[in-house]
């Protein structure tokens, strides 16, 4: 061939390749296309649908748990090519990746699958629990370890968390209390916005990325007498108050979903509950994502008594707001004929599918539907995600008692390590660990071996289980008691004693557990318990008895090594509590920021148990010893609207470096709906070295934060005097 002939013919072939280009872009319709607005492809793709269709995308099923990934062919053909959502338990994408597949080539649209998981506290680097996350006060912390998970989850083939929850709760009783960020609805909020931004990030189709899912709407924390699933009795005015405002956060920070409750709010159940779901989350707060059922909770209004047969339930919770049917597929089976028989109109199915389709776009599944496959080792427990949940865990530990400044154990040569969970390691975990392992987690002892190592020797002895009659390890665990120089207590609960469907009748842990205390103390030596638990716990005997606590919560796969650090001295506790440890578990529900009572002094007081609980909410100790200064305004009148600050020093005067977090409460005293005694309206960590002074400071924005809502969520702000308060400091302010 010539010269010009060749250049003739890669002239022709340069032609037809892009003409095949531009009638490829004219044929492609515009929702594939990546370019246009993400509304304008959801509108499109929504005319091309048909009933059929609308109704699969709201619709989840679930895939893996038990599925060997030779089975993949297998549990792929079970689920059908249109569905919406499937709920994926795999640790890896291949089986992601493959019904991925079957979605884009065999539905007829070709719409992605979106993959949900409980992503709740760490995919395989499982950090500690939320109401341990609480105690840190340090958001930035929680929002680095959402997006440790995040990334694990995403690039195994997970695009959504049902996480984080954020249901206030005041019973310990309740298992799930675990799950939240502790009593007050302030903080909270404050953590379902880091949370949020921890998991969606800036750009929720980043390969590191996933949705959050704020859960469970609304009203779950209430759980009568901390039994799951069950009624609540929640009056307007406290849903307003209490249990609305960290979703109102969370929808603010852009949470890009919800979950629907189990419990049932005062005669209507959260998932039937157009007020709170359709009134409130799309009308008023303009969410626009979509809201998913927990598991079941469409057929369970059956239960409830509000639906009489599984097509009435459907049509209830579709019609009250809630987009998609986790699993019980009362939709799958009745929503068309619903349609058919004009009981749910076709502006509501629309509506639902634009929601979840909007979901899927802004995740970038259209575009990259499927999850790169790497290695394990490049994605999970990487080196800093590791660092990053271990930093965590050591704010999260709350010294609660610390007699004579036993700890840190400076001169000890000795050390008995006893208890239940000194060498467990699965237990660390805490309740919903994805896809945690127990191998993963240092437990106690390793990490004090390794931390004490040429320092003391640490010697052994389990003593007796988590519970049950067994006392036949005592007398083992005394003579090593009595051989060492201090005794280091692991007691605690199980992994499983809390979480879902986990109710105690008592926060006190079993009697076997005090009475091994009882015994060490018979050794005459100073006695350290460290305590590993996901609820406040009734301390008042094991505290009479202890010389020091420590309460290090469920900390994940760092295990033992950040409680070492505070054993050792290498870390000074700055954790403070997010939760009231009552005295006991008859004085629940007990909260700080109660309503005034009407009667004062001694009146209305349990006459068996103090009335006061055994560590207040903000309770915690530290190494440190710090000096709060004179708190000061910068002005003691403020007009609506108008906006003021108040300061306060704080000096560490003790001997080494801390963290310490100054909790700034507002009381308004007297108001035409009664306030609580005190509220948290702002709190402030910060590192202050040792000899030196630190200001706190408090931006008061009047309408923002001495205003409170009525029973319907309307903002009033009254005139008159208001408290700022901080510890044992109070600072008047006059509205004008
Ligand atoms: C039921 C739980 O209540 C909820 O928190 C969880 O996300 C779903 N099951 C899915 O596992």
């Amino acid at each position: 061939m010539k010269k010009k002939q060749i250049v003739q013919l890669f002239g022709l072939l340069v032609f037809s390749v892009s003409v095949q280009a531009v009638a490829k872009d004219k044929n492609t319709p515009l929702y594939k296309d990546a370019k246009a607005p993400v509304e304008q492809r959801v509108e499109d793709l929504l005319s091309r649908m048909n009933l059929e269709e609308k109704i699969y995308q709201l619709n989840q099923y679930t895939l893996g748990f038990n599925n060997n990934i030779n089975n993949l062919g297998e549990a792929v053909k079970n689920v059908p090519a249109e569905i919406g959502s499937v709920i994926y338990f795999e640790a890896d994408p291949q089986l992601r990746n493959g019904l991925q597949k079957k979605a884009m080539e065999e539905s007829r649209l070709g719409i992605p699958v979106l993959f949900g998981y409980d992503v709740i506290h760490g995919f395989r680097t499982v950090y500690p629990i939320p109401l341990a996350q609480a105690c840190s006060w340090n958001p930035a912390l929680v929002e680095q370890s959402s997006a440790v998970a995040a990334q694990e989850a995403r690039m195994s083939g997970v695009d959504w968390t049902f996480s984080p929850m954020i249901d206030v709760a005041r019973d310990g009783r309740w298992g799930r209390i675990a799950e939240g960020y502790g009593e007050d609805p302030y903080a909270t909020g404050v953590y379902t916005v880091a949370s949020v931004k921890g998991y969606q990030g800036d750009d929720m189709s980043s390969d590191k990325r996933v949705a959050a899912c704020l859960k469970h709407y609304v009203g779950y924390g209430a759980s009568e007498a901390g039994r799951d699933y069950v009624y609540t009795e929640i009056s307007r005015q406290s849903l307003w108050d209490t249990y609305l405002p960290p979703y109102e956060a969370g929808v603010k920070a852009g949470a890009a979903t919800l979950m629907s409750a189990f419990n049932d709010i005062s005669g209507v159940p959260a998932s039937a509950n157009h007020y709170t779901l359709t009134e409130v989350l799309k009308n008023r707060w303009k969410h626009d994502g979509f809201v998913v059922s927990d598991w079941d909770a469409v057929v369970q209004l059956v239960n409830q008594g509000v639906a009489a047969d599984t097509k009435e339930a459907a049509e209830k919770a579709f019609m009250a707001g809630v987009e998609m049917d986790m699993t019980d597929n009362c939709y799958q089976r009745h929503l068309a004929e619903l349609v058919n028989e004009g009981k749910v109109p076709m502006q509501n199915i629309d509506d639902a599918v634009r929601r979840v389709l909007r979901i899927k776009f802004r995740l970038g599944l259209f575009d990259n539907p499927y999850t790169k496959e790497v290695k394990q080792e490049e994605r999970l427990l990487l080196p800093q995600s590791l660092r990053a949940v271990e930093q965590m865990a050591e704010e999260t530990i709350v010294l609660l008692k610390n007699a004579d400044n036993v700890l840190p154990l400076s001169g000890a040569k000795k050390i008995a390590l006893v208890g239940p969970l000194a060498k467990n390691q699965a237990d660390l975990l805490g309740s919903w660990s994805a896809h945690g392992r127990a191998q993963d987690v240092c437990s106690i002892y390793d990490a004090m071996t390794r931390e004490f190592a040429g320092k003391a020797d640490i010697v052994y002895a389990q003593g007796c289980d988590f519970d049950g009659e067994n006392r036949d390890g005592f007398a083992e665990a005394l003579a090593v008691a009595k051989n060492a120089d201090v005794v280091v207590l692991c007691l605690g609960e199980k992994r499983g004693w809390s979480g879902e469907n986990t109710s105690r009748s008592t926060i006190a842990l079993p009697a076997v557990q005090e009475e091994l205390l009882a015994e060490l103390k018979k050794a005459g030596k100073p006695v350290v318990v460290l305590l590993s638990n996901g609820r406040p716990l009734e301390l008042v005997r094991i505290e009479k008895q202890a010389d020091a606590i420590v309460e290090m919560w469920q900390p994940g796969v760092a295990g033992g090594k950040p409680v070492a650090g505070v054993l050792s001295g290498r870390v000074n506790p700055s954790g403070r509590l997010a939760i009231t440890f009552p005295y006991s578990t008859g004085q629940i529900p007990i909260y700080y920021n109660q309503r005034p009572p009407a009667r004062k002094g001694n009146q209305g007081r349990y006459q068996d148990i103090p009335s006061t609980p055994l560590y207040e909410f903000g309770y915690g100790l530290s190494y440190t010893d710090y000096k709060y200064g004179t708190m000061k305004l910068s002005a003691d009148k403020v007009k609506r609207g108008g906006k003021l600050t108040v300061e306060i020093p704080v000096t560490n005067v003790g001997g080494r470096d801390g963290l310490e977090t100054v909790h700034w409460f507002i009381n308004d005293p007297v108001s035409s709906i009664a306030r609580p005694v005190k509220e948290l309206k702002f709190f402030e960590k910060q590192l202050i070295k040792a000899g030196e002074t630190k200001v706190f400071r408090f931006d008061i924005d009047a309408e923002r934060d001495l205003s409170f809502v009525d029973s319907d969520g309307k903002r009033f702000l009254e005139p008159g005097d208001y408290y700022i308060i901080v510890k044992d400091q109070k600072l008047k302010i006059s509205v004008e």
